[in-house]
Parts: C-alpha cells; structure tokens; sequence
C-alpha cells in the first residue's frame, strides 16, 4: 500500500498539518501507522467529516521546532542545576545558596512521597475545591463567529485565582522543612492572599511585601491578606509595584531564611522555584486536557494563557505540550511599545539575570532592569519564567500580546455576554482568543481563565466606568 506524510495529506485535504496531527492523535484516521516520529498514512484513508479548514498559523510547526522529545521533556527540563537551555540557574549570595539546596532536596525526597503528595491531593480537592470545571462560552464564540471559545475556571479555585495550586504546595513544604514563616512578595494581592490563605491554613507566620502603588489599586485583597492575619509591608521604592515587591521580599528572606520559607509567587527566582511552581501549577493543564477530551472528545486547537511571570500559563502549557495543539502566551502591551509602556518580556525582552534567574527581560540602556507598565497589577513585572524563554526559543509556544484597551474590552465582554468578571491579568487572555477568533474559520481555543476580577472592580469603574455606561 502507498503511504502519504502529513504535509501531502494536509494538501490532499485541504485542512492544516496541525489539524492532520490531531486527527491521527485522536485516532481518528484508520490505518495511519507512526514510524520513529513520523506519520504514515494510507493513501486511500477516507477524510473523517468534521476535519474542518482551520486558520493557519503562519510559523514553524511544532515537529520542526527543535531537537526536543515534548514526550520526555518535562523530565529532562530542568537539568539538576536549573537550567532550560541557558535560561533558569541559581544566582544567590553565598548565604543563600545552601537554603536553596535543602529546598531543593526537599522537593526531589519529601515532596515526591506518597504522604506529600497524598496531603495535597486532599487539599486540593476538599479546601481548594478542585478540580475547577471547563466551560463553553456560547454566547461570546457566537458573537465572534464559528470558532469555540472555552474557560479553565481557575477563578473558581479557592480564593479566586490559580495563585493556591502553588501556594497550598509551598505551605506544605514548608511545614514539612519545619519552618515558622512564610514571606512572599505580591503585584495583584491574588498571590498574597493564596500565601495567607496558606499560613492561616498551616498555622504559620506570614509577611507579605506589596508595592504601594498596587495597594492603592488591589485594595480588595490587602483587606483579605490583613484579615487573614498577614502582615501587609508597604514597599515605597521605584514605582511601587511588582519588581520592587521582590527586591523588598529577597532582601527580608536573605534575614529570615533559617526559620522561613520564600514562597515566590510565579515561575520565576532561583532553581528550583520554576520547577516546583511548574509542577504545582500543572494541575491546571492536567485537568483541562482531561475535561476538554471528555467533554468534546478532541483537544483543542489553541491553548491561551497570559503571562506575567508565567506561573498560570506553565500550569496550563507543560500538560499539552507534546500534543499537536497550538500553544499561545499572551503579554501585556499595555499602553504602547516605548520602554515603560509595557511589560513584554518575552516580546522585547535581552537575555539577562534579575532576582537570582537568568532569562529574558526588559533591560534599559545601562542593562539594568526597565521601568514596565501594565493596567494588570499581576503582569508588570520586567522579566519571564527561564522555562517560557526556553520554549519561546524552541518555538514550541507562541508569545503575543494585548493592549490595556483591548484587554478591558474583553473583561467587558465577558462580563455582559457571559455573566463573568475575569481578573485584569486573565482577560489579556480572553482579548487574544477574541482576535485569534475572529481570524480562525473554525476550530476551538482553550483559554485559562487565571482569576477573578472582584479585586479590580473598583479601579475599572473609576477608570473605564464611563466608557462602558456605568453612572
Ligand atoms: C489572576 C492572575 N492571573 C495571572 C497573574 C500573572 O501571574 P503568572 O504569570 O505567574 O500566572 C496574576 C498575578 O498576580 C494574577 O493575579
């Protein structure tokens, strides 16, 4: 029998390679046989109905990426000192480097045991509430045309953000390493309050730094954090936001760290946080390809999350990763892309090293560190998780971004059309999925929906009230 590849069959049929790739890992073409890593399939395989035309994306398909098996990846990235290529490491003062080393082989002993992890099944499933449900937005897909936009619900996790999945973890941890404290910094407060959230839960101490701008505008978790028995430390230096709030919380952890836990609160820092954050964060993505087979019986086409560190989008990512499935990080480009008008590491970002990682980020002229700016409390920082360099590098994932005003346009849709007030950080996601739609014919995108957005309620309608006819 004669055998055709994907790219000729993509052509026969007129539907992308990707969605070729997909039909053959749904099982859906009979008698396609895979050698090594490619696909054979027979000449005379009849096209399944539903193999509808999708948009196609115009840069490199994933098999072509790089030398890298996305079926072993994730045990192989990061190496034992850190590293995703040459992104990750440890760059520590002396003092810190040996607190870093016990963190990290307690994660590898105690973390991968039966009783840790037994722990925080339970936890998720009767304190946090999960697993969170997939919902299909009806009435947003309609409006935009064919194509099928669906939520991970991440803000019904408990405390209204996917902050817990790594908080509940580094709790843990910590208990287990017999610490007294936890000190965190926080941009949006919605980490601050999962690390509270976790203290209270656990029965330890709690400092969390805050820049005095983002309280001003997150007052709504300052509130939850202090009433949670957390103390809130104002950080007045630099712009007062999320950057400045790490300075202030290294600088107190290197202090502390004999009798306290820095709990970092995305994928970024000092091996080995980007892996352990990746690990518990994929508890989002593990549930979501699940839920997204049963519930269609197919994967999606698209996956979106935004990325501000990119501890929500590793969770959402690293499950789909060796599947035929787009893969689309979303930036803030704020008000504009001049220097502190935005903070799109990835898109505008130089390799460099900043709080104890090296990756990439905003740097100005003299390499240090740029002013960054977004109408997300939680997506202002100047630097990406080592792990999204790496796949940026490869090509596996796509990083794009939004500006303010398409990203409250879509917190403003989604609220009227569906009944669902996203956080300012999870609706640049929403925003991306509107205007990748409204480009694809057909097809589905699966956006994380990374949090609630009670806490910006009152900044929206001081801000954008007017706008969209609120008196
Ligand atoms: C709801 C929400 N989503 C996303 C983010 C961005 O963080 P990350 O990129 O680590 O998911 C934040 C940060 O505070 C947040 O509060």
């Amino acid at each position: 029998m004669k055998y055709l590849s994907v790219s000729e069959v993509s052509k026969k049929w007129n539907i992308s390679e990707r969605r070729v790739r997909s039909l053959l890992v749904e099982g859906r073409i009979k008698g396609a046989i895979k050698v090594s890593k490619s696909w054979l399939i027979p000449e005379n395989a009849s096209k399944p109905s539903d193999a509808r035309n999708t948009y196609q994306f115009d840069e490199v398909e994933a098999e072509e990426t790089a030398n890298v098996d996305f079926k072993t990846y994730l045990k192989r990235y990061p190496n034992e000192k850190g590293y995703f290529g040459k992104y990750g490491g440890a760059y520590l003062p002396k003092e810190l480097e040996k607190a870093f080393q016990e963190i990290y082989d307690a994660y590898l002993t105690i973390c991968k045991s039966s009783d840790f992890i037994s722990d925080l099944r339970r936890i998720r499933k009767y304190y946090q509430g999960r697993p969170t449900p997939i919902y299909y937005c009806r009435r947003l897909s309609e409006s935009l045309g064919k194509v099928q936009i669906y939520l991970k619900r991440e803000d019904l996790n408990y405390t209204g953000s996917h902050k817990p999945n790594h908080t509940m973890g580094e709790g843990l941890l910590a208990k287990y390493l017999g610490k007294k404290k936890l000190i965190a910094e926080t941009g949006a407060g919605s980490h601050g309050t999962a690390v509270a959230t976790a203290a209270a839960y656990y029965g330890l101490e709690c400092d969390i730094y805050m820049g005095e701008t983002d309280i001003k505008k997150q007052a709504p978790n300052v509130a939850r954090m202090k009433i949670l028995g957390a103390h809130v430390i104002p950080v007045k230096e630099g712009a007062g936001t999320l950057k400045e709030a790490v300075d202030a919380a290294f600088s107190a952890y290197l202090k502390e760290y004999k009798t306290a836990l820095y709990c970092i609160g995305s994928a970024v820092g000092p091996h080995p946080f980007p892996l352990m954050i990746r690990d518990f964060q994929s508890i989002i993505g593990i549930e979501a390809r699940e839920q997204f087979l049963e519930m269609t019986g197919e994967l999606p086409d698209v996956v979106v999350a935004c990325v501000g560190g990119g501890s929500n989008s590793i969770g959402m990512f690293a499950p789909f990763l060796a599947d035929p499935v787009k893969i689309i990080g979303v930036e803030p480009m704020g008000k504009g892309t001049a220097v502190g008008q935005n903070a799109a590491s990835v898109t505008f970002g130089k390799e460099g090293i900043m709080h104890g990682f090296n990756s990439l980020m905003l740097q100005d002229e003299n390499g240090n560190p740029a002013p960054v700016y977004s109408v997300a409390s939680g997506l202002d920082y100047p630097a990406v998780g080592p792990e999204h360099a790496f796949l940026h590098d490869l090509n596996r994932v796509t990083y794009d971004s939004v500006t303010d005003d398409e990203a409250i346009d879509a917190f403003f849709k989604l609220c009227r059309l569906e009944g669902i007030i996203p956080a300012l950080e999870s609706a640049h996601a929403v925003a991306y999925a509107i205007k990748l739609a409204k480009k694809m014919h057909h097809g589905s995108i699966l956006v994380n929906l990374s949090g609630r957005g009670d806490k910006d309620l009152d900044y929206v309608i001081a801000n954008y009230g007017e706008k969209y006819g609120i008196k």
